[in-house]
């Protein structure tokens, strides 16, 4: 039977950049009791104005809460140590940098302060290597949310191999708490799902246009039109950075099976170029103003 709600009333967040203060202001405005930590002296502050300033009015915006974001910010305390933020905690999430080794040691710390659920809200690190670092894996789960968190509302929820069914549950009822699309991860999978199949369309693209069968814009225009989609995948890979969908290609291409998962030669030149996409101004289009975001890009 599916678990309704998770019971859930207080959560500790461990990181206060980018997806912490997202993760802490959709739960403070879902009713939950939020501290945050950061090791960073000034993270947890500068995290609190963008929270109040932007983070805050987009997820009310929405209309899926009934709270105020006044209301919601009042329910987040900065905390100042890891243990006075995982004081009276029933869920901590982990939202610090992507480093295997600093994980592992926040994991150790946390495990030895607390008996709470413990969760990663990592890309690309199943919680099965936190495993080793962690008192009681029953507990250890993955639990991935996405940027911006207004927008893209859903949760993915992965076992580090032997986390409980209770806590696995609760995981998924939290999301549903903070009104996110909950969905289960069932076997451990690098890129859990919807990074998976954004993989496959990438890799898929790039190779196209690396095989001249057509170039970038035409690709994103059939792609805009059978989806019926405002993100095309090099507009979408422009949006992130050609520098950083390298090192992701990259990481994939380290752990595949598949002889002809090589590296693209375009994406290869033009980071090589120096031209990233949206933060340099120009990648596959010109930025700010991208050709796909205009209404002729699709005229006839
Ligand atoms: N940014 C995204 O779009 C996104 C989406 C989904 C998941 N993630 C994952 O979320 C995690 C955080 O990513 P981010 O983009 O928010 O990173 P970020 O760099 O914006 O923030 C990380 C924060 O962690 C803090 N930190 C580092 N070590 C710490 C420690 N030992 N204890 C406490 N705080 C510490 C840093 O000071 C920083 O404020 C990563 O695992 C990433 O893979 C990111």
């Amino acid at each position: 039977m599916t678990q309704e709600t998770s019971g859930i009333e207080r959560v500790a967040i461990i990181g206060a950049g980018t997806m912490g203060g997202q993760i802490a202001a959709r739960s403070a405005l879902a009713g939950k009791e939020v501290t945050m930590f950061d090791a960073l002296p000034g993270a947890v502050d500068r995290c609190r104005e963008r929270q109040e300033r932007d983070i805050l009015p987009a997820l009310v915006a929405t209309g899926q809460f009934g709270d105020t974001a006044s209301d919601a910010l009042s329910r987040i305390r900065p905390a100042t140590s890891m243990a006075d933020a995982v004081e009276g905690a029933q869920l901590v999430v982990e939202a610090v940098r992507e480093d295997l080794a600093v994980k592992q040691e926040v994991f150790t710390e946390l495990s030895h302060l607390t008996d709470a659920i413990l969760a990663t809200n990592s890309s690309s690190l199943p919680s099965s290597l936190l495993a080793s670092a962690t008192e009681n894996p029953s507990r250890l789960v993955n639990m991935h949310f996405f940027a911006p968190i207004w927008v893209r509302t859903m949760l993915e929820v992965m076992s580090c191999g032997q986390t409980s069914d209770e806590v696995f549950d609760a995981a998924m009822a939290y999301g549903r708490d903070l009104k996110l699309t909950a969905a289960a991860v069932r076997v451990e999978s690098k890129g859990f799902i919807i990074n998976r199949i954004w993989r496959a369309i990438k890799r898929e693209s790039l190779r196209v246009v690396d095989e001249g069968v057509a170039d970038p814009h035409d690709v994103d225009r059939l792609f805009m039109i059978f989806f019926q989609s405002g993100y095309p995948p090099f507009g979408t890979m422009d949006m992130v950075g050609l520098d950083v969908i390298e090192d992701i290609e990259t990481s994939y291409q380290n752990v595949s099976l598949d002889p002809t998962d090589t590296p693209s030669a375009v994406l290869r030149a033009m980071v090589e170029a120096g031209t990233l996409g949206e933060k340099t101004g120009s990648g596959f289009y010109q930025h700010p103003t991208p050709a796909y975001r205009q209404k002729s890009f699709l005229e006839v």
